[in-house]
């Protein structure tokens, strides 16, 4: 008979993964703690913008025409703990406030919660990115013939349903022995059809699963702070950073990929998690492997205080009564997540200096509302430049680059120069239409 699989906690990885393991053909369950959360999810609704992950859903969840059924959602832990065969922990594991280290508080309350009704001989398998050391601790919570595997998720935001699907790599950690051969073999089942259609299937011990994930997110945070640190380099020597990335980028060993730079890195994932990773290096006495991971963080954050700086270079030297457009407010394109958004961070600091900002953003702005009230929001991105003394493009989505008309924006603004802080758009069209086009990086022309 098939595995039947829960997945505790429905955000943008739990609910994804939910939504994947159904169309792999498993009959699934999702658990969220938040009744709202859950009422939308069973009804086909998804709480956040996802490309593709509605469309899943609606192929699967229980009770909407022509759907597979397979796919179920509760906020009761007995119902979850007498239905899963496996079940996937996939809650958050925030920064704590004020400090580097992560906030464990979800995973734990999980454990203890599912540790209650799991059934003897299930497999909990825990894919929140946890400090090194968390899984050896957390399978003492769980009951004697329960096992427990760690299982990293590697998807991003805006590409989740391809990633859960298509995976790079699948990476298994289990405990020594019988127990973890078992553990293994029912991953195996789970991820049969990914494995067959080529995704690696790697497994390790415990520590080394919780750490390829750190490492993997500080090598990603290391490359993009690398350009952005090239481009520091290239504005004080009148270099071009766009096009030192693609041309280190040809070499293989570097490849192409992750060296835009731009106002740096942001989201609910990079920035913790490779301070909390200096965080438990710390702890084990192992915080010189780390230290250069401030100094990528420095490099991130400086990035932004340079936009501002751009800004207000731009506009004379000062922001009182300047009116800024922003366009963009999400951490990046395809989603609706502002967590640590380089761009809202922008926003709010012209603010604070006295600049009257407007944003506009294709999918944030609800969210944007909440965290930033105080800012101004236009409904299009052509409202938001009116009167604009500079323009700001702070996330790349292709609707900024493809569908913006330059000449008819133009026409609407006090002063066309546009900072162009993601080195996304296409120079050439806008100075064609008569702009100041900078980019962080690169010379002025
Ligand atoms: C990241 C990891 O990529 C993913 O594997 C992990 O599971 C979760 O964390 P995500 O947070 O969705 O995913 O975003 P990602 O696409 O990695 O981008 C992170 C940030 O880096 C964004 O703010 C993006 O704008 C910025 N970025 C990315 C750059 O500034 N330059 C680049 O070249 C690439």
């Amino acid at each position: 008979m098939a595995l039947k699989i829960t997945v505790i906690g429905t955000g943008y990885l739990g609910a994804t993964h939910a939504a994947a393991m159904a169309e792999l053909g498993f009959e699934v369950l999702g658990l969220d703690v938040v009744p709202e959360k859950i009422e939308m999810l069973a009804g086909g609704r998804v709480p956040m913008y996802e490309p593709g992950l509605e469309e899943l859903l609606a192929r699967h969840v229980a009770g909407i025409e022509g759907s597979s059924g397979r796919l179920r959602f509760t906020t009761s832990w007995e119902e979850a703990g007498a239905f899963g065969d496996v079940h996937f922990v996939c809650v958050n594991t925030p920064q704590k406030h004020g400090e580097y280290a992560c906030d464990m508080s979800y995973v734990d309350a999980a454990f203890a919660s599912l540790a209650g009704v799991v059934r003897d001989g299930a497999l909990v398998v825990g894919k929140s990115t946890v400090p090194v050391g968390s899984a050896q601790r957390l399978a003492g919570v769980l009951p004697e013939g329960v096992e427990l595997a760690w299982n990293p998720e590697f998807l991003r935001e805006g590409f989740a349903v391809q990633d859960t699907l298509h995976p790079d790599r699948i990476v298994v950690g289990v405990a020594e022995g019988v127990r973890g051969e078992r553990a293994e073999k029912l991953l195996r089942e789970v991820y049969a059809v990914p494995v067959a259609e080529g995704s690696p299937f790697v497994v390790t011990d415990y520590p080394t699963a919780e750490l390829v994930k750190t490492s993997a997110n500080s090598f990603l945070a290391t490359k993009i702070s690398f350009i952005n640190a090239m481009a520091e380099v290239c504005e004080a020597a009148g270099g071009d950073v766009a096009k030192l990335a693609e041309a280190i980028g040809h070499d293989e060993r570097i490849g192409n990929k992750f060296l835009r730079a731009g106002i740096g890195f942001g989201g609910g994932c990079l920035p913790k998690d490779i301070r909390a990773f200096m965080a438990r290096a710390g702890e084990l006495g192992a915080d010189q492997a780390l230290t250069f991971l401030r100094e990528i963080d420095s490099i991130n954050m400086r990035r932004r205080a340079s936009m501002v700086e751009m800004a207000r270079e731009a506009l004379g030297g000062g922001f009182l009564g300047k009116r800024v457009a922003v366009l963009g407010a999400t951490f990046k394109p395809d989603s609706d997540d502002v967590r640590d958004s380089p761009a809202l961070n922008v926003a709010g600091q012209i603010h604070l200096q006295g600049g009257q900002v407007t944003v506009y953003d294709p999918k944030g702005m609800d969210n944007a509302r909440r965290l930033f009230p105080t800012l101004a929001y236009a409904p299009t991105a052509l409202d938001a430049v009116r009167g604009a003394d500079v323009v700001l493009h702070l996330t790349e989505w292709r609707e900024f680059r493809d569908a913006l008309d330059p000449a008819e924006l133009a026409e609407v603004v006090s002063s066309a120069v546009i900072l162009d802080g993601r080195n996304a758009l296409d120079a050439g069209r806008w100075r064609e239409a008569g702009w100041t086009y900078r980019a962080m990086g690169r010379p002025r022309a």
